[in-house]
């Protein structure tokens, strides 16, 4: 897969071009604490090689320059028995298909002796210091060589025009990656739903889903998950996570697994009671119905901005009958009068990284969907706890539906459905049998 995608860069590549990509270092947390390490989507994509401080090299017809070359940290047995197994060169060569693989060491002789070799040289500037400096000093150096017929690239181009556009259209083996942390992603919500009740800490349930991804198989979490009770629901990026569920609160969960670094991102709500009220099940059903008609838009053919609109209008129409807003549903969306409720947009691609690569606009146009693109469908209506301008009774609730939507040649496939959402599913998932072990007494041990 990632050989494939190699070729297919390459082949936007003219002759005398040379490409560089740079992997993801270790980041401090603290001290001599690392971040836990994530590979650079970009070089993963063209790689799969998950270990740090790599340089992915291509080159096309330079005279010397292997078709893709590999620098990597070197075989170390003290470092080795320290921080784990390295490929090394000649692991990078085997294991990983390329033609030529080099310690990183070399890099600061080989990279600019490259670079001075090429005629054009596609790199991403601004996203890696060390290699920005590096070959920014490659480029001012041989500018003072032209008596030896040496000369700077005539262009330096940005890469992810191209890769980004082929990280836009998912392959069969992408998508068994997206379709296994889907499902993992599912079963932390449906087991979050079942262990949610009055008095449960939101931290429990993160703990539950994070634990579930990783317990089937995931790397872990796309992104940090969202456990937000009552009117914490209402801040979008919620993740401090450290309050009490109640009973009669709504409580909205975004969270989504990560396998061979390819996220889901879902997003369900529930009663954290297991049974809705009346004007919650009224708004959750709003939200829900905006969702589906948002889902149905999704085709090949429709623009992008499309799918936002059958959520507004969806959205709009609904506020009018909750009783939140009194004027024409055309008014609504022509002044975005819906704004207030429903701030964010509705969907955003999804792949590699949750937030994904790709365009949404050629010019000032949005762009068409096209079958492999992937994206979420995420609408939500947001009522604070304070907001005097909604009835009494939908105050203190945010609400989101977030499902990953794949464009197929015939419409769309649903790759996150196993997630509960109707008003009937989702309470019989609330309902299920517990299954998380007591929590331990903390207090009594530390007395
Ligand atoms: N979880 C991030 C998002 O929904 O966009
Ligand atoms: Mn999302
Ligand atoms: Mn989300």
């Amino acid at each position: 897969m990632f050989a494939n995608h190699r070729r297919a860069f390459q082949e936007q590549m003219e002759e005398g071009d040379l490409a560089l990509f740079p992997g993801a270092s270790f980041a401090t947390r603290n001290h001599d604490v690392e971040y836990p390490f994530r590979q650079q989507a970009d070089y993963w994509y063209l790689t799969g090689h998950g270990e740090a401080d790599g340089i992915l090299l291509l080159s096309k017809g330079i005279d010397g320059l292997p078709n893709d070359g590999l620098f990597v940290l070197p075989k170390d047995a003290e470092k080795e028995t320290w921080t784990g197994v390295r490929l090394g060169p000649e692991g990078a060569k085997s294991t990983l298909g390329f033609q030529e693989a080099w310690c990183l060491e070399e890099a600061s002789k080989l990279i600019p002796e490259a670079i001075q070799k090429a005629k054009r040289l596609w790199y991403r500037i601004g996203e890696n210091a060390a290699l920005d400096k590096q070959v920014l000093g490659a480029v001012t150096a041989s500018r003072m060589k032209a008596r030896l017929g040496i000369h700077p690239p005539e262009a330096i181009v940005e890469p992810t025009h191209v890769l980004h556009e082929m990280r836009l259209f998912k392959t069969e083996e992408e998508l068994s990656f997206m379709r296994q942390a889907s499902a993992v992603s599912a079963e932390g919500h449906i087991l979050a739903m079942a262990q949610a009740a009055s008095g449960v800490g939101e931290w429990e349930l993160q703990a539950l889903l994070d634990y579930t991804f990783r317990r089937n198989g995931g790397d872990g979490w796309s992104y940090p998950a969202i456990v937000a009770g009552g009117s914490n629901a209402c801040i979008l990026h919620y993740n401090t996570n450290h309050q009490t569920l109640r009973d009669g609160d709504l409580c909205l969960i975004d969270a989504g697994a990560e396998f061979s670094c390819y996220a889901a991102d879902i997003t369900r709500t529930f009663p954290v009671n297991g049974k809705f009220m009346p004007d919650q099940k009224a708004a959750y059903e709003s939200v829900l119905v905006a969702e589906l008609a948002a889902i149905d838009a999704c085709k090949p053919g429709a623009s992008f901005n499309e799918v936002h609109m059958a959520a507004v209008r969806s959205l709009s129409a609904s506020l009018v009958e909750l009783g939140v807003l009194k004027e024409s549903v055309e008014e609504i969306v022509e002044k975005e009068l819906y704004k207030p409720w429903y701030l964010h947009n509705t969907s955003h691609w999804i792949g590699l990284d949750v937030h994904d690569a790709g365009r949404y606009k050629n010019g000032e146009e949005f762009r068409s969907l096209e079958a492999g693109m992937c994206l979420t469908v995420e609408p939500g209506l947001y009522f604070a706890e304070n907001d005097e301008r909604v009835p009494k009774a939908l105050r203190g609730m945010g609400i989101r539906i977030e499902d990953d939507i794949l464009i197929t040649p015939g419409g769309n496939e649903n790759l996150t459905l196993a997630a509960p959402k109707t008003v009937e599913d989702v309470e019989a998932a609330c309902s299920a049998a517990r299954v998380m072990p007591p929590v331990l007494d903390t207090e009594l041990v530390a007395k």
